[in-house]
């Protein structure tokens, strides 16, 4: 199968996909193709794979002046080796140098790892050549739309209830199906929070219950009972927490109705929670202090990483930590070299992560995704009414906007 016609048709496939671009494969007839794909013996090693060539005066490119070549001697017997390796010389062909952020299909080295496409390739693509028409696809439009979740598993602990989800101002919860269609979890006025990961979604009533629907079960299950202490629940890895108003975090036992209360290490209350997908719980508190515990968080167990009480807002995607401060940026935590670097430098207002996603709201309500290098960010939308930005680890985007209208990302 390597090497085959179709293999080279998806490498293209996966820029037209995210660009407005139409390419088709030329007759052998054809007099002068733009672009030329060719095999060539450079031996047999590992470390060529394949090259793009191209002449150009610095302005502007001629037809059929542009070859990707690949290694004619290398035992190409992996397709995904070979479709990565098309998809990056492909890059090259269309347009783009390479890239300086690792994740990136653009960055210069293979170092075994096939990565999937980046917001990085993604800005890379867009910047050359624009985006698709619409950008935007509404999904929704209901002024009861009161805002939107997406419950995106990680590897290992994909679930049947992974998708997005809305709640709207009665109370009614309906799931997203990838047809186009929704259709009703459930229908109760008493809802006002919806949250869920892996493989749980569960649901917050008026009256402080909690409610939780597992995977391939029909029935919702009380797991918490009626109490005027809580101020909201977050999912996050296979955890729920609860913030309450006496000050205190707690998270479900698993069992029953019961929740355990987890102390914390200085006493003002907890302004956010967020956890990574090893359950390292991330508590941003009132004065600004960030503090972090490890599963099954005991009282000694919490680390205090930052205080500074410009910190508004946390955000955790996969392991990574991120803090949006009240002058807009937004600083990440290398934790590699327990070193902050913002990687944004004003005008954010909300800040989203998922997966290695990272999303940023501004405050005239155009949205923005993080390429990886800091300072750099693609927009996304610019029609400057987003209200939730939500998104999974694949890299699919949706938003609501205000109005309640929902739109998903296209390109
Ligand atoms: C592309 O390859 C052809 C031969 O297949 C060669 O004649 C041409 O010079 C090459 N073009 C570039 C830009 O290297
Ligand atoms: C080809 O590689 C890209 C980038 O890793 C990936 O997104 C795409 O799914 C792959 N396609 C096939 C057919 O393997
Ligand atoms: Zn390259």
């Amino acid at each position: 199968m390597a090497r085959s016609l179709i293999l080279i048709s998806a490498a293209f496939a996966r820029w037209t996909q995210i660009a407005p671009l139409t390419i088709t494969e030329a007759p052998s007839s054809t007099l002068r193709a733009d672009i030329y794909i060719r095999f060539m013996s450079m031996g047999p090693t590992e470390d060529v794979y394949a090259f793009t060539n191209m002449i150009a005066d610095g302005l502007a490119l001629s037809s059929g002046l542009i070859n990707i070549t690949f290694n004619d001697d290398f035992a190409w017997n992996d397709d995904r080796l070979f479709n990565y390796t098309a998809v990056h010389e492909i890059g090259h062909a269309l347009g783009l140098s390479h890239s300086k952020v690792e994740p990136a299909i653009m960055f210069p080295f293979f170092e075994g790892v096939i990565r999937p496409i980046h917001p990085d390739d993604q800005a890379g693509i867009h910047s050359v050549y624009g985006w698709k028409n619409p950008r935007w696809s509404r999904i929704d439009s209901n002024v009861a739309s009161k805002g939107v979740i997406q419950i995106s598993s990680a590897s290992g602990a994909v679930s049947t209830l992974d998708g997005l989800y809305q709640l709207r101002s009665t109370g009614q919860i309906l799931r997203y199906n990838p047809s186009g269609t929704w259709t009703s979890v459930d229908n109760n006025k008493d809802t006002i929070q919806i949250s869920g990961s892996n493989n749980f979604l569960y649901q917050r009533h008026t009256d402080g219950t909690i409610w939780k629907l597992t995977a391939g079960s029909s029935t919702w299950q009380q797991i918490s009972p009626a109490s005027s202490n809580v101020i909201d629940i977050s999912a996050a890895a296979d955890q729920v927490y609860m913030r309450r108003k006496d000050g205190w975090v707690a998270r479900y036992s698993g069992s029953g109705q019961t929740w355990l209360t987890i102390a914390q290490p200085s006493a003002p209350g907890s302004r956010q929670l967020a956890a990574s997908d090893s359950a390292t719980l991330w508590n941003l508190l009132a004065n600004g202090d960030v503090v972090r515990s490890e599963y099954p968080y005991t009282s000694d167990g919490w680390q205090v990483v930052d205080s500074n009480p410009s910190n508004i807002a946390i955000a955790v995607g996969g392991e990574e930590f991120y803090k949006l401060q009240s002058d807009g940026s937004v600083v990440w935590l290398d934790s590699t070299e327990w070193f902050w670097r913002t990687i944004e430098e004003g005008g954010s207002v909300a800040v989203y992560a998922v997966g290695s996603f990272v999303y940023s709201r501004h405050e005239d309500g155009s949205v923005w995704r993080y390429t990886g290098s800091p300072g750099v960010w693609e927009m996304l939308d610019g029609r400057a009414d987003a209200v939730v930005v939500v998104g999974d680890r694949k890299g699919g985007v949706w938003e609501m906007v205000s109005g309640g209208d929902i739109y998903r990302l296209v390109s």
